[in-house]
């Protein structure tokens, strides 16, 4: 093992160009822009191009992390992608992106679905692979184009949704006590059926019944996954701060995963920590998955949220229902 720190050494987001407003989106389903900004905060999201394929995000997202990491693609070993939305079943995005990037073909790439704690997952895994000794610099990509997956004409889950990617650059620092200094991941496989797509995998495989009845499409419980959102993302945050011995109000900036803004305020009061001490782009954005923790902490970095020493907890959960955090020494 390794005795030297994991450091994030830059990080990089993407967000296609198209805006798709409440307002817009209230044309063509029966909801509104007051609905839903009073239920989940949200006020547009971004909608990838026809053609853009999640590789497309993920590549754009890269580049920006290696030009802030001040590394080359001919510098990563590890190429781990988070993602649900895959440009196609097999094989996987990162051997994609690998490709378009000109990552090197010793390179390890894989995918990895941890649906919208997939980010976190993405960024354990990366650690411990480099704590191995064996991997110089890792590039972690959370990217989705989730509004392929969404149905469309369903209001109760498509104003929540959409598209985008995040990407850091992970390597090693000789200064102690930096980076990563601590992860919490975990799953309740009992919850599966409170958010999947049912249709489309080897279970039920495709067909045009399964199709016409929108089985490839997300479906969801919202008011159950709320809940137990609410309680994973507490759980999370207090297992991994009571671990390292820190209280809440030592933590700089929360970035929590940008499901809904309610949410986000519930974990805010649980913890007993202002909410202008958590990170929030879920307005802009809506719920982007494994690139929503990315997308945010690229953001929260290049509008000087983030400075030298602060502490920052990363917090999500998702599908699964995965959740997990992060605590990082910067
Ligand atoms: N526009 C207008 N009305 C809508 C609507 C929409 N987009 N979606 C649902 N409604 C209606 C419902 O049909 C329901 O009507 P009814 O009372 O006549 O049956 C009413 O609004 C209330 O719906 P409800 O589901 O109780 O709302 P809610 O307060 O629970 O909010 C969510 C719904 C989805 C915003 C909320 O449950 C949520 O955010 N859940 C967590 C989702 C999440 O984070 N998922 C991602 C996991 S990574």
């Amino acid at each position: 093992m390794s005795p030297l720190s994991t450091v994030i050494l830059g990080t990089g987001s993407y967000a296609p160009g198209r805006i798709l407003s409440n307002a817009e989106l209230s044309q063509t389903v029966d909801t509104s822009d007051e609905w839903i900004r009073t239920r989940s905060g949200i006020r547009e999201r971004r909608i990838a191009a026809p053609g853009e394929a999640t590789s497309d995000m993920g590549v754009h997202a890269a580049r920006r992390a290696l030009a802030d990491a001040g590394l080359q693609p001919a510098d990563i070993d590890l190429l781990i992608v988070a993602t649900i939305t895959p440009d196609m079943p097999m094989p996987a995005t990162a051997c994609i992106i690998q490709q378009k990037l000109g990552v090197p073909t010793n390179a390890a790439c894989f995918d990895l679905n941890a649906a919208c704690t997939g980010f976190l997952y993405a960024l354990d895994t990366a650690c411990a692979m480099l704590g191995s000794g064996r991997y110089r610099h890792a590039l972690v990509i959370g990217v989705e184009k989730l509004s392929t997956i969404v149905d469309w004409k369903d209001r109760t889950t498509c104003v929540l949704f959409g598209d985008g990617a995040g990407a850091v650059v992970v390597g090693k620092s000789p200064v102690p006590g930096l980076g990563l200094i601590g992860t919490k991941l975990g799953a309740l496989g009992d919850s599966v059926d409170l958010l999947c797509i049912p249709g489309g995998g080897s279970n039920a495989p495709a067909t045009a019944a399964s199709i016409a009845a929108g089985s490839h499409f997300l479906k969801m419980k919202g008011k159950e996954v709320f809940k137990l959102a609410v309680r994973v993302m507490d759980e999370a945050a207090r297992d991994i701060l009571e671990q390292h011995h820190l209280r809440a109000d030592q933590i700089s900036l929360v970035i929590p995963h940008q499901a809904n803004l309610r949410i986000i305020e519930a974990i805010s009061a649980y913890l007993e920590l202002p909410l202008e001490r958590f990170f929030v782009n879920v307005d802009r954005y809506g719920n982007t998955s494994a690139a929503s923790i990315p997308l945010a902490l690229d953001e929260a970095r290049r509008t000087g949220r983030i400075k030298s020493g602060d502490l920052t907890l990363l917090v999500a959960f998702g599908a699964g229902l995965t959740y997990g955090s992060a605590l990082i020494r910067w």
